[in-house]
């Protein structure tokens, strides 16, 4: 299914809110660049690559805008800065911009009408490549995985995290695909629950065998022998080799030492960084109190009481035994030069 796309009868780009799944698949269209940055923040769509891929259809939308306005570099330029802050640690946000950014300097174009039209094929085309990307870095990453895995994955990082087939679940997708009989444990993910909402909905969809766990169940899979492999996805690379990824993927990584359990990263290139040197310089993301204390809309907190409620955590390189990307498979020692 097609969750991110420009409909030209509706004008708008259409996201499929991924807030309302597994229950609903409702859509969420965007005419502007608010539209846009609404659904970052508020994750209709997220994933660091499909955050990028958005953010693209975005600059469209800014462009399309910005004909009305006076000065319309200004009104462009001020957009891509709002844009680029929307979400802070997933590092396809700023490459996408960045991207943008840069083709338009090089184009020379001097109308806000022409730079709309560049800005659209260009999102497209970053649409259709991000897929060409995971199903390249699925192809590498398969050899990894043996039949009869279990794999566990922490947080969503499949087609709906991505343009289409996954970062993570890519590389499992693959691995089916080339015949070998693979097994998922989807860790629930508090509190936004990506892997029960939708790495259990997708997969399901594609009618691979996936189990549901509380992420505080992970030891005691492990322990029990359950788990032979994890992957996860990543949202911004150090170039040391550390890695941002969804709050608890730190705790199973160090879990999946503790048990000799191989802890794999699947990322497209664009998610490495190699001006960021180490994973202490990443920015990780606060989200709001109320996503810990609510759950729809249901308080399981006493009012009053603080939370924390970080995004983000930051695995250490030596925890990681290897990064799969669409250039190949990375092993320890990691460096990643520009
Ligand atoms: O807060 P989210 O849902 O945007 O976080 C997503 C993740 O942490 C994913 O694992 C990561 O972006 C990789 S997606 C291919």
């Amino acid at each position: 299914m097609n969750h991110i796309y420009f409909d030209p009868e509706k004008n708008a780009l259409v996201l499929l809110d991924q807030r309302c799944l597994p229950l609903k698949e409702e859509w969420f269209l965007c005419t502007n660049l608010e539209d846009v940055i609404y659904a970052l923040k508020e994750m209709v769509v997220r994933g660091a690559p499909a955050i990028g891929v958005t953010a693209a259809f975005g600059c469209y939308l800014l462009a399309r805008e910005a004909a009305a306005a006076g000065d319309w570099k200004a009104k462009i330029d001020q957009g891509l800065n709002e844009l680029s802050q929307a979400r802070p640690t997933a590092v396809n946000l700023v490459w996408a911009v960045d991207f943008m950014r840069s083709s338009w300097e090089k184009s020379q174009i001097n109308s806000p009408v022409e730079l709309a039209h560049l800005w659209l094929e260009l999102a497209r085309k970053i649409l259709a490549e991000d897929i060409s990307i995971n199903r390249k870095m699925g192809r590498f990453g398969a050899e990894l995985l043996h039949d009869g895995d279990v794999v566990m994955t922490h947080c969503n990082a499949g087609s709906l995290a991505t343009g289409g087939y996954g970062t993570a679940l890519g590389v499992i997708r693959a691995a089916i695909e080339a015949g070998k009989k693979i097994e998922v444990i989807a860790n629930e993910t508090r509190p936004f629950l990506q892997g029960a909402r939708l790495t259990a909905y997708e997969l399901k969809q594609d009618g691979i065998p996936v189990k549901v766990a509380c992420d505080n169940a992970a030891a005691l899979l492990m322990r029990k022998g359950l788990v032979n492999k994890v992957i996860v996805g990543a949202d911004r690379i150090a170039r040391n080799g550390d890695v941002a990824n969804k709050i608890g993927t730190y705790g199973v990584a160090l879990l999946a030492k503790a048990h000799n359990i191989p802890f794999y990263v699947a990322a497209p290139m664009s998610t490495i960084d190699p001006k960021t040197p180490t994973g202490d310089d990443i920015t990780i993301e606060k989200r709001p109190a109320s996503e810990v204390t609510h759950i729809n809309g249901q308080a399981v907190v006493p009012p009053g009481v603080e939370v924390f409620n970080f995004a983000f955590d930051i695995t250490p390189n030596e925890l990681i035994s290897a990064i799969i990307t669409e250039k190949g498979v990375f092993r320890p020692p990691y460096s990643f030069e520009s």
